[in-house]
């Protein structure tokens, strides 16, 4: 199974490089943002408890995430593989989908970890905020999930490095010339 986690800062592309991955891989996407947000729309209890830690930017706790995703990776059909977008975003987070993939015989085939200028983050998120009713587009939200992506998620890398998975992707350019580099890393471990 070809296993892939996409990483990266909020606006990094994760999502939209994710949808070229699927086409070219035939993998799964998992986004636990996506998720997050369709409980949000439906008014679950759970997206009840996500949309006040959404609105301010910070991470929804990992217990809830972590079952959260387990329940949507056992409700996919087999596919060829899975790609993880938004998720691990902590440690605890990596170890538990480490666990839940040895569980299942597998386990994350690569990592790629998008590197973003600042700036351009900001950019794009805030030309994205003008039409995508996602209620986190907003400058002050945007900069505090920023904030939390510095402290709390861009340290995981180095778990990722230590497993032998990480490979750092230009992220900067069109969507096509950071996808091509994406290919490249892939194919080398398919
Ligand atoms: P999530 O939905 O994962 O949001 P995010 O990490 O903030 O990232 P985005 O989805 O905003 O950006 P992206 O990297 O997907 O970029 P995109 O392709 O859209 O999480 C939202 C919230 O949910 C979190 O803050 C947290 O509260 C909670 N959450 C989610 N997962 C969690 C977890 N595991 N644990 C705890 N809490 C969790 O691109 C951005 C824009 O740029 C788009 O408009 C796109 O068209 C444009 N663009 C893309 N590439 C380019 C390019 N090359 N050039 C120009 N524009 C581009
Ligand atoms: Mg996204």
């Amino acid at each position: 199974m070809l296993n892939v986690v996409i990483f990266g800062a909020p606006g990094s592309g994760k999502g939209t490089q994710s949808e070229l991955i699927i086409k070219e891989y035939g993998l799964d996407h998992i986004s636990t943002g996506d998720v997050l947000r369709g409980e949000m729309k439906a008014g679950t209890e759970l997206g009840k408890i996500a949309k006040d830690y959404i609105e301010k930017g910070q991470l929804v706790p990992d217990d809830l995430i972590v079952s959260m995703l387990a329940n949507v990776l056992d409700s996919k059909k087999p596919a060829a593989g899975v790609i993880f977008d938004g998720f691990p975003r902590t440690i605890p987070q990596a170890k538990a989908l480490k666990k839940m993939l040895n569980e299942r015989g597998t386990d994350v085939s690569i990592m790629l970890n998008l590197q973003v200028d600042e700036d351009e983050l900001i950019q794009r998120l805030l030309e994205r905020g003008k039409i995508s009713g996602r209620s986190d587009d907003n400058l002050e939200t945007i900069k505090s999930r920023l904030e939390v992506y510095h402290t709390q998620t861009a340290p995981l890398a180095d778990y990722y490095v230590e497993e032998g998975k990480h490979v750092a992707i230009n992220g900067m350019g069109t969507i096509e010339e950071i996808f091509g580099r994406i290919k490249e890393a892939v194919n080398n471990v398919k």
